[in-house]
């Protein structure tokens, strides 16, 4: 018999109710195309509301196409109704679901990567631009805008990455965006066409490789190390679009790219008439050395600089930045009228003032010393839990990476972390070639306190030690 709960305290109306839990019931596929469903009167007897109630969501549920009624028989699930995700969305739906945080559950520690600290956005300051901006702008700035973005913050903009990141361009090559990701995504739409190929370091973010496959790319990976991408690898027969990087500090395994390999892959792109795509997400966060410069500076003409103040700041701003070689300008600058038009003027006009009154170098010096701290308590807490394990990745970021002597992170483990309560990401998971990283983890900090690292570490030991391999 079909049982379901109902919330007799909810503010939805308890027709909504019943006809929301059958239709998921049939989406999911519990209930089956041509299954029959319980007569009115039994299912309002077992989940115990009115006849008519059950009557009124049936009647949605036939209005909409869900179910039919078949005379002097009853009323069955339809066919057709459910839309068959393909075996790519279904693996990429499995490795999620793998991952999936339980959002609900507070009590949970979870070491996600590339979370920075919500809880230290500068909110006052913020506030105070953002009512001045709104106070003292122009008309104009409220109708429509250039595609590039504003004025002055591509301005700003490019004062301070030739100071921080040594970049090398004139205001007109940035073209302000929603976000690294809208920036990657218009430069694979520009660079690529359908079928070709593009080369990204392996393993390599699962969000951003997600960007050029939706775009129909054929993707090669190239096999990085602890010192990131080995240029060496690089298809040599077939022209990639474009190399995706991220030197500064790849993802997952936290490599800084030396300069040699840096030279490499320039040497490279000019050999093969094609572009280096360097995402610099997380730069300003290096702990050991001084930061090292973009790969953009060393060729503007070849290297495509993707930013973002989604870490340095927060995602929830939605701005990013992209920096082209001048004679790409035109064709980006239509791609983006035609995807959003601009980003939004006024955000881009605080961002603007922010930077220029000096507190964006101060919110990056006192975040630099707050990451600073959280990765000193996960290093710490770590060497003083655990003797068979290795630290990687650790000098920038807000992530580490940890290889483990005897221990296969996979979704076993995983989920047994779960059970114990904390969240771990297995580097295989980001590998396009599998079985090089069986024994990584990353373990990312950025919106930990200490005592929650502390806390995290205590549970990993737990569950690392009651640990038992199916083989
Ligand atoms: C490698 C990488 N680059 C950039 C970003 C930032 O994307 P966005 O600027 O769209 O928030 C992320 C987000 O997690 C990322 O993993």
């Amino acid at each position: 018999m079909l049982w379901f709960p109902i919330d007799r305290d909810s503010d939805v109306l308890l027709v909504q109710q019943v006809y929301k839990q059958i239709r998921s019931l049939i989406l999911t596929e519990q209930l089956g195309e041509h299954e029959k469903l319980p007569s009115t009167r039994e299912l309002a007897d077992s989940i115990g509301v009115s006849r008519n109630t059950v009557t009124e969501a049936y009647d949605q549920l036939i209005l909409e196409g869900y179910v039919f009624v078949k005379p002097r028989s009853g009323t069955y699930v339809a066919s057709g109704v459910v839309l068959k995700a393909n075996e790519m969305e279904k693996r990429e739906e499995h490795l999620t679901k793998w991952l999936e945080t339980e959002q609900q559950d507070d009590e949970i520690i979870d070491f996600r990567a590339s979370h920075p600290a919500m809880d230290h956005f500068p909110r006052k300051v913020w506030g105070r631009i953002a009512k001045e901006v709104c106070y003292d702008s122009h008309d104009d700035l409220f109708g429509y805008r250039s595609p590039l973005g504003d004025e002055t913050l591509r301005r700003v903009l490019t004062t301070y990455l030739t100071r921080t990141r040594g970049v090398s361009c004139h205001p007109e090559q940035i073209v302000i965006t929603a976000g690294a990701t809208q920036g990657l995504s218009l430069i694979t739409q520009l660079l690529m066409d359908e079928g070709d190929c593009v080369a990204v370091e392996d393993p390599v973010t699962d969000e951003m490789r997600t960007i050029f496959v939706k775009a129909g790319a054929e993707v090669e990976p190239i096999k990085a190390d602890r010192n990131g991408i080995q240029p060496n690898e690089l298809p040599t027969k077939r022209k990639p679009s474009f190399v995706f990087v991220i030197p500064s500090h790849q993802f997952p395994l936290g490599a800084i790219l030396p300069i040699q390999r840096r030279i490499q892959l320039v040497e490279y792109v000019r050999e093969m008439d094609s572009y280096i795509v360097e995402d610099d997400y997380d730069s300003e966060f290096t702990y050991e050395g001084t930061a090292v410069y973009s790969m953009q500076g060393l060729d503007p003409e070849r290297v495509i600089y993707v930013g973002t103040f989604s870490k340095i700041l927060s995602p929830a701003l939605r701005i990013g930045y992209v920096i082209l070689p001048k004679h790409l300008i035109d064709r980006f600058k239509e791609l983006k009228w035609f995807s959003d038009r601009h980003t939004a003027t006024l955000e881009q006009q605080v961002m603007a003032r922010f930077i220029e009154e000096g507190h964006l170098d101060q919110h990056v010096r006192r975040m630099k010393r707050i990451y600073e701290k959280r990765r000193r308590a996960l290093v710490a807490a770590l060497g003083r839990t655990f003797q068979t394990l290795e630290i990687i990745g650790q000098a920038a970021g807000m992530h580490a990476v940890v290889e483990w002597e005897d221990l296969v992170v996979d979704e076993s483990f995983v989920n047994h972390c779960k059970e114990n309560g904390v969240i771990v990401y297995p580097v295989e998971y980001y590998a396009l070639k599998k079985g090089h990283h069986k024994k990584q983890m990353v373990l990312g900090y950025g919106s930990l306190t200490e005592e929650e690292i502390d806390e995290g570490v205590r549970r990993l030991q737990k569950a690392v030690e009651s640990y038992q391999p199916k083989n």
